[in-house]
């Protein structure tokens, strides 16, 4: 199986698995260029479920940490996905903001 991010832009592009699309994704970074952001994540309905939304995750911020990133930052807020987020080991902004955080050492180097 090849998981692929696709880019279309210097920040986000499509996720292809096998050179299928099936879903996209969208980053940002913080001024200081120390805080990734996955602004927008979806993995497209019918291929759900089956681990691919936690593979690309693990791409992106492979992606994010390679330029620079010492915290990931997730966007919960759109699509509720605060659940999805903490099966990945993000914690909650304590704000209620929405935004979910996963320090760098948490997991990767
Ligand atoms: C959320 C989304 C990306 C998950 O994609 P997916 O490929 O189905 O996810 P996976 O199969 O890799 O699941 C990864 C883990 O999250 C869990 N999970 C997936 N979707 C979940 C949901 N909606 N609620 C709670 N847990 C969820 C899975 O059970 C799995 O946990 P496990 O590995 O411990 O068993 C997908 O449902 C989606 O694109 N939704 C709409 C857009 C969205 O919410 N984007 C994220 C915010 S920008």
């Amino acid at each position: 199986m090849a998981f692929t991010l696709k880019f279309i832009s210097t920040s986000g592009g499509l996720l292809l698995l096998n050179g299928k699309t099936v879903g996209y994704f969208e980053t940002a970074f913080n001024s200081f260029g120390n805080r990734g952001y996955i602004t927008d994540f979806e993995i497209y309905e019918s291929f759900r479920g089956r681990g691919l939304g936690r593979i690309f995750v693990d791409k992106i911020e492979r992606y994010l940490i390679s330029k620079g990133a010492k915290m990931l930052i997730a966007d919960s807020v759109r699509w509720s996905a605060v659940e999805f987020w903490g099966n990945l080991g993000y914690e909650p902004a304590p704000d209620g903001s929405g935004y979910m955080f996963k320090p760098v050492w948490a997991d990767k180097r």
